[in-house]
């Protein structure tokens, strides 16, 4: 079967919303076993469906990543019971006051130490796992960590990090067998965009990536054959952005831009 993960097992971080959500359901749906978490258990469950996890081929996990102990004890549970030989970090935040002059001590604190620090940890912690079994890391960036946008300096700052990280943690892991991948998507439709200052409506909305194209490109670089690693993808709402093209917090839509044909392929 094209993609499948049977056989593999999975720690998906950010599974209650948006791309982990999706990251999660797609590589149930590929076979892989998931354990899955984020604070709000229920949505995670319904992220999987109850079925899966009654199923025990989903596994929730209710967690704070801001919980380094309780992080740690989930890495060393899975060790123990279950090791993993996937882990996808897609959980992340941003402050609405995001502009240099609006951000303080605290917001920046609150972006840095999960869109940075819990990606380290949860490397960190599962890395024997993960090199034991050959395995993939996925680290959910951002095109704002290739160049400026709007997303604010601290956001910006913590995904460039993001992408070190992973460069060097590659450097470090890759004669093992550890591929690591750090996926920079533009605009996707989730409930982060909430948190901009002025959320894009309904009409941006529909042109953005969807999570379900987000969780594609993630299925397909840890579906490769163990010889071959894509360490790097960037992936835009087509008719949006391009590369070096995403400083619009809220696309123009093109004028041209219509609602497809019917019958139209994409
Ligand atoms: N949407 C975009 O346009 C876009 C573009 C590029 C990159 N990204 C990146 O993609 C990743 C996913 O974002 P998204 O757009 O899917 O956002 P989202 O829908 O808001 O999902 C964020 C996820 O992070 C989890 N999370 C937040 N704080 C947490 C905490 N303290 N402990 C545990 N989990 C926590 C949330 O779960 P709980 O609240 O249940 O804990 C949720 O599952 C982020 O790293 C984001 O920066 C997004």
């Amino acid at each position: 079967m094209e993609n499948s993960l049977e056989g593999r097992v999975a720690l998906v971080i950010g599974a209650s919303s948006g791309i982990g959500a999706a990251i999660a359901r797609a590589f149930v749906e590929a076979g892989a076993r998931v354990h899955a978490t984020a604070r709000r258990g229920e949505l995670v469950t319904a992220a999987v469906s109850e079925e899966h996890v009654a199923a025990g081929r989903a596994v929730v996990h209710p967690l704070d990543l801001t919980d380094t102990a309780a992080l740690e004890a989930l890495a060393g549970e899975l060790a123990a019971t279950d090791p993993i030989d996937i882990l996808v970090c897609a959980a992340g935040t941003n402050v609405t006051g995001r502009l240099f002059h609006e951000l303080t001590g605290e917001s920046w604190e609150e972006v840095r130490s999960l869109n940075l620090d819990s990606v380290f940890h949860l490397m960190r912690t599962t890395m024997p796992q993960l090199r034991a079994h050959g395995g993939d890391v996925v680290l959910i960036a951002s095109v704002s960590a290739a160049w400026p946008d709007h997303s604010g300096p601290a956001y910006q700052a913590s995904k460039a990090a993001v992408v070190a990280l992973a460069r060097g943690v590659s450097r470090d892991e890759h004669t093992n067998g550890v591929r690591v991948t750090s996926i920079l998507p533009g605009i996707v439709d989730t409930p982060l965009l909430d948190r901009r200052p002025s959320p894009p409506p309904p009409e941006v909305r529909d042109w953005c990536l969807k999570p379900e194209d987000v969780a594609a490109a993630v299925l397909a670089a840890v579906s490769l054959p163990p010889r071959a690693h894509i360490p790097e993808m960037t992936i835009v709402a087509t008719r949006l952005q391009s590369i070096g093209n995403t400083q619009a917090a809220t696309p123009e839509l093109p004028p041209t831009l219509g609602r497809p044909a019917a019958g139209a392929r994409r």
